[in-house]
C-alpha cells in the first residue's frame, strides 16, 4: 500500500490531489471583548483515501475544526473545499445537499434516533434522499458489524459499542466521500474501539473514502496515516506513520507546553 506524504502546505495542492482542504480558516465565537478565536487561521489538506487522525489539548478547536471542514458551520473567514468544492460559495440547501450525499458523520454520542429501528436507523440518510434502499447492502453492512441480529431492535437495547457501530453502518452505507468522525471510540473498550478503527482502516483502504477523526487515544490515532496536532486554533505538528508511543510522546510535549506557559501567567 502506498502512503500519501504529508505536507500539510495547501498551497503545494493539485487541485484533486486533497479530498479535504481549509484556507486560512478563522473560527471566531462571541464579540467584543469576550469573542474567542477558536480557529486561528487554518490551512490544511487531507489528502485523498487517507486516514487522518487530529489530536490536541481539550478546547484547541478540534471539534469545531471537523464542523467547519464538514460544512455544519461556517468559518467566519477563510474557504473549505470538499472534492474540488467550494463550500462557502454554496447556500444552505446545496450545502445540505452535499453533506447528504458526498459526508458521513460520526459523533461520540452516535446521534441515533431512539424510536427508529436500528435497520431505519441507518437507511434515514437515504430515506432522507430519497433514494432505493438496498435490502443486500443494509443487511450484508450489519452482518459485518456483527449487528444482524439487532436490526429490528432499538438503539436503547444495544450497548455503547453496538450502537457507535450502527451509527458507523449509517455513515458507510451512504458511500460518502469523505467521513468525519469525532471521538468514535471515546465511549468504547479497548475491543470494541479496535473493531470500530478496523472497519474506518478498511473504508479508506478498500472503499477509498477519506477519514478525518479526532482522538484523544494514541491508540485509536496510530490506525491513521499521520496524526495532525492541533492546539490553541493552529495546526502545530504532523506526524506521518504514528506509532502510538511516539503519538503520546508528542502529545505529552504539547500538554508540557501548556502547563509551561500557564505557569508563567
Ligand atoms: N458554539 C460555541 N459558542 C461559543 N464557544 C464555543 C462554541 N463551540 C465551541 N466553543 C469554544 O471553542 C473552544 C474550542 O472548542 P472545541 O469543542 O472545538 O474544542 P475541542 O478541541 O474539540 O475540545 P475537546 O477535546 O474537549 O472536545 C472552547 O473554548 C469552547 O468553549
Ligand atoms: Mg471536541
Amino acid at each position: 500500500m502506498t502512503r500519501t506524504v504529508y505536507s500539510g502546505d495547501v498551497s503545494e495542492a493539485m487541485p484533486a490531489r486533497y479530498s479535504v482542504e481549509l484556507r486560512q480558516v478563522v473560527k471566531v465565537y462571541g464579540e467584543g471583548p469576550t469573542a474567542a478565536r477558536v480557529l486561528d487561521g487554518v490551512s490544511f489538506g487531507f489528502p485523498r483515501r487517507t486516514f487522518t487522525a487530529v489530536m490536541g489539548p481539550s478546547g484547541s478547536g478540534k471539534s469545531t475544526l471537523l464542523q467547519c471542514a464538514a460544512g455544519l458551520d461556517r468559518p467566519s473567514s477563510g474557504s473549505v473545499s470538499i472534492e474540488g468544492v467550494e463550500l462557502t460559495a454554496l447556500d444552505e440547501a446545496a450545502l445540505t445537499r452535499l453533506r447528504r450525499d458526498r459526508l458521513g458523520f460520526i459523533f461520540q454520542s452516535y446521534n441515533l434516533v431512539s424510536t427508529l429501528t436500528v435497520a431505519q436507523n441507518v437507511t434515514l440518510p437515504m430515506e432522507f434522499a430519497s433514494r432505493p434502499i438496498p435490502a443486500d447492502a443494509v443487511r450484508d453492512m450489519l452482518a459485518r458489524l456483527g449487528l444482524e441480529q439487532y436490526a429490528q431492535a432499538r438503539p436503547a437495547a444495544l450497548s455503547g459499542g453496538q450502537q457507535q457501530r450502527v451509527a458507523i453502518a449509517r455513515a458507510l452505507l451512504g458511500t460518502p466521500a469523505v467521513i468525519f468522525a469525532d471521538e468514535p471510540t471515546g465511549a468504547l473498550d479497548s475491543r470494541a474501539a479496535a473493531d470500530v478503527l478496523g472497519l474506518l482502516r478498511d473504508a479508506v483502504d478498500r472503499a477509498g473514502r477519506t477519514i478525518v477523526m479526532v482522538t484523544h487515544d494514541p491508540v485509536a490515532a496510530a490506525v491513521a496515516d499521520a496524526v495532525v496536532f492541533f492546539a490553541d486554533g493552529r495546526v502545530v505538528e504532523v506526524l506521518p506513520q504514528p506509532t502510538a508511543d511516539a503519538v503520546a510522546a508528542r502529545m505529552a510535549r504539547l500538554a508540557g507546553g501548556f502547563s509551561q506557559r500557564a505557569g508563567v501567567r
